[in-house]
């Protein structure tokens, strides 16, 4: 809930450490966690990072204010951030980043000794939701109220070790398969018992979410699978004031679409169709080999173009559109993937056109940022008494939960203007409209 725009919301200083925990030590907190340490150290800039590079408007365009937004909103600095995680098959973040290869060893070589310092904690990981993974280190408990105590005691001895002031959990960990949500879901209560009753329908993730928020840490959901967008996560992240985030990076393809999509509508083009084909070799590209948790990223990745153009306000433009998403596991290509999209629009009186992109693109790259954004926002919404639904965070994913019965907002260019006015506000700065008086 927002407060009034003028007065200023108190936010908690960023004092002492963050601690940034990440269920997945994979592709993307590798790459996440070795950008931050050679940032730290001088080594690159952390691109792609808004809350590091952007600036923000304040006041009239004459005012000439222009602050980074990290000058502006008290963050958490790079240099306190402590990083931690769980992972099945990983033992180290240096491993995990050699075994997934995004970066060249040239990049790893000079934090080596760091990136090894990060010892995975052993994962509460089942099979059945990710079929693709053999995992190794492993919880031994088999009651998943069991493995949710052992979650919450990880953290704790965390915070401990690392003489942290706040925490924050960040999902990085492969797509479970497809569910919908069941009864288990529906209050804290019956979530509880089924970790006692080791129901069938409550996944890893799920148990990893729990823990944050038990433990009054928030959590943002990286893939696409259910975890905090059930109504039982909604209710714990309420009662114990902790602010959440979901779903889904919005990197590569979605990206793209997220940015081509408002400009035809903002143009009037009409759409016919979008055909987006992707080929990728890492393991996430391996475990979405499985159909059950490829159709928990398709269903993901196809709100997208519907919640933006809005067919039934333009069935003209919008009322007819093939959109159809292929993901398809190619070893060669590693994690650089190759995402097509063949796109069909039409103007004046009708006239078809056809647009392709090629997006050469690195996953991993692209989504690094998003992990530390998400973090540092996180952390900051959480000191700002924030809790619940962070919707002026969906800028950084494809299927974003939605705080109210409205609905989510995918344009990207919106979503811009709500994160960056959501700052404005809570330094009590008016919102930038670009009307013409502003
Ligand atoms: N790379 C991107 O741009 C991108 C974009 C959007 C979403 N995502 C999602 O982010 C997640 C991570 O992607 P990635 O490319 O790093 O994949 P990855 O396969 O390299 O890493 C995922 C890691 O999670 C681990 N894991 C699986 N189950 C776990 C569990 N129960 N507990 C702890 N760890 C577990 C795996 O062992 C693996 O090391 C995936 O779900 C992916 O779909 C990635």
């Amino acid at each position: 809930m927002l407060l009034s725009m003028t007065e200023p919301t108190t936010i908690a200083p960023a004092t002492g450490r963050l601690g940034i925990l990440t269920p997945g030590l994979g592709a993307v907190s590798s790459t996440f966690i070795a950008g931050v340490i050679s940032a730290r150290k001088g080594l690159a800039p952390p691109i792609g990072s808004v809350s590091q590079m952007a600036h923000i408007r304040l006041g009239a365009r004459d005012e000439d204010r222009n602050p980074l937004i990290r000058e502006f909103v008290p963050l958490a600095e790079l240099d306190d951030i402590v990083f931690g995680g769980w992972d099945p098959i990983s033992a180290n973040v240096l491993e995990a980043a050699r075994t997934c290869g995004v970066l060249e060893e040239r990049d790893l070589a000079p934090i080596s000794s760091e990136l090894e310092g990060i010892v995975a904690m052993d994962a509460v990981f089942d099979q059945r939701w990710v079929k693709k993974l053999e995992g190794t280190r492993v919880k031994t408990m088999t009651s998943k109220w069991e493995q949710a105590q052992a979650l919450i005691d990880d953290i704790e001895r965390f915070r401990t070790e690392n003489e942290c002031d706040r925490l924050v959990v960040v999902w990085c960990g492969s797509t479970e398969a497809y569910q919908e949500a069941s009864a288990v879901h529906d209050t804290v209560a019956a979530f509880e018992q089924g970790l006692k009753d080791n129901d069938d329908n409550i996944s890893p993730s799920q148990i990893y979410a729990y823990a944050a928020l038990s433990s009054e840490v928030p959590f943002a959901n990286g893939a696409p699978n259910l975890s905090v967008d059930l109504p039982c996560m909604l209710e714990l992240a309420a009662t114990r004031g902790v602010p959440i985030a979901g779903k889904d990076f919005k990197t590569g393809q979605t990206l793209m679409k997220t940015m081509l999509a408002p400009g035809f509508k903002a143009r009037m083009l009409g759409l016919r169709g979008w055909y987006s084909t992707n080929i990728l070799g890492n393991r996430d590209g391996e475990v979405l080999d499985d159909p059950e948790n490829f159709k928990t990223k398709e269903v993901s990745k196809l709100g997208v173009l519907d919640a933006i153009l809005q067919p039934e306000s333009y069935p003209d433009l919008y009322g007819n559109i093939d959109h159809v998403v292929r993901i398809n596991y190619y070893p060669p290509r590693g994690d650089n993937k190759e995402g097509w999209d063949a796109i069909d629009i039409f103007g004046w009186l009708g006239y078809p056109m056809q647009i392709k992109v090629d997006f050469l693109c690195r996953d991993s790259i692209l989504a690094a940022p998003i992990v530390l954004d998400l973090a540092l926002f996180l952390d900051l919404a959480h000191r700002a008494g924030q809790s619940g639904v962070q919707e002026w965070l969906s800028f950084y994913l494809k299927a974003p939960q939605a705080a109210g019965e409205a609905g989510a907002e995918h344009d990207l260019f919106i979503q811009q203007t709500k994160l960056k006015n959501t700052l404005r506000e809570w330094m009590g700065e008016q919102p930038v409209t670009h009307s013409e008086a502003g």
